[in-house]
């Protein structure tokens, strides 16, 4: 089967399960573990950030950094399709009793005219707007970019109006050598900055949340609370470590392998728009099929696609684990099991 589902299906590579043997570990508690010391130390300097903290996945990243800016009542605004609203089970309600605010968004993007006419200016019996969320690359989009020029504005009407700049970067690093931009220089614009490394890093677990120096000392202090505080939890930062000295670079060929599945996607005739392909996401709309039926298809052919949220998208992703064969192979499996069958 070529499993092109998601960039969470990469396994550890040998050189990574090396890293982990071999792992020097403490109580990570206490501060005492050298491997995640080591990780968060470097994630923070790549994120342009003064601190970081290792956590276990990017959902309790994100949910942290919410109750790290909010009270309660407080409203969070984001693009309606954020993986923090749709994927994260009303976390934001429950961990933080916080509302939220989706905003219509374009390729993932939301404007800061559409910000600036959603802020509530501080009223009595208002709600308070503290937190705007920008999730880059974008998953429900497709792994879309935000420009760097865009994330500025929404900076400065952040400053402007006392409000709280959240980065759900859990692809940050794909959007950093999509765009050319280092990740430093994105990273730094925001207060939080969540990073996965179980996505296209190819670790088996582990995400980070990076900030000032401040706000990760209530951010330790959250972790705890959540239940994210870990022991000899080097055994997994060391392929954090090994991940970001060999895995962030050659995020590159996951970008072109995708490219070039969509541009043979769209040769075949296949409703693929390649000019969508920024990162590592490709999306083929399956209409008039269902997604459920295009998936059992294709399956059937021998290649794993998922469904999006959009009502006849299925998504290709690119990652560690998928080679030129791979996408060979799916260039020819997914025009032949679905062909005259969807529309072009
Ligand atoms: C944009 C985004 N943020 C956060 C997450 C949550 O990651 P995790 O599975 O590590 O909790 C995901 C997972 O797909 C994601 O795509």
């Amino acid at each position: 089967m070529i499993d092109l589902r998601s960039d969470t299906a990469t396994q550890p590579t040998a050189g990574m399960r090396a890293a982990i043997a071999a792992a020097v570990v403490g109580d990570e508690q206490k501060r005492e573990d050298p491997t995640v010391n080591e990780l968060e130390a470097r994630a923070a300097t790549l994120l342009g950030q003064e601190e970081a903290i290792f956590l276990p996945t990017a959902t309790m990243a994100n949910q942290i950094a919410l109750r790290l800016h909010t009270e309660l009542g407080d409203e969070l605004l984001g693009e309606e399709n954020s993986h923090v609203f749709i994927s994260e089970l009303g976390g934001p309600a429950i961990h933080s009793g916080v509302i939220t605010r989706g905003l219509p968004g374009a390729a993932g993007r939301f404007s800061v005219e559409q910000v600036r006419a959603a802020y509530r200016a501080p009223l009595i019996h208002s709600p308070r707007t503290r937190v705007v969320w920008v999730e880059n690359t974008h998953n429900a989009s497709g792994g879309r970019i935000w420009p760097l020029e865009e994330i500025d504005e929404l900076r400065n009407l952040c400053d402007e109006l006392g409000l709280r700049f959240h980065l759900d970067g859990a692809r940050l690093l794909n959007a950093a050598i999509g765009s050319g931009e280092d990740a430093a220089t994105i990273g730094r614009r925001f207060d939080t900055v969540t990073l996965c490394l179980s996505k296209g890093l190819g670790c088996p677990l582990g995400a980070l949340l990076a900030g000032s120096a401040e706000v990760m000392t209530n951010a330790r202090r959250l972790k705890h609370l959540f239940g994210g505080a870990m022991r000899q939890a080097g055994i997994v930062a060391a392929a954090g470590v090994y991940a970001l000295d060999r895995h962030i670079e050659r995020l590159a060929d996951d970008h072109a392998r995708a490219k070039q599945l969509a541009l043979g996607l769209a040769e075949a005739g296949l409703a693929v728009d390649p000019d969508r392909v920024e990162t590592n996401f490709v999306q083929l709309d399956v209409a008039p099929l269902s997604k459920e039926e295009a998936i059992r298809v294709l399956v059937e052919h021998g290649v794993a696609l998922s469904a999006t949220i959009h009502p006849s998208v299925l998504r290709a992703v690119t990652h560690l684990d998928v080679g030129d064969a791979d996408i060979e192979g799916a260039l020819e499996a997914i025009p032949r099991a679905l062909g005259a069958r969807v529309r072009a």
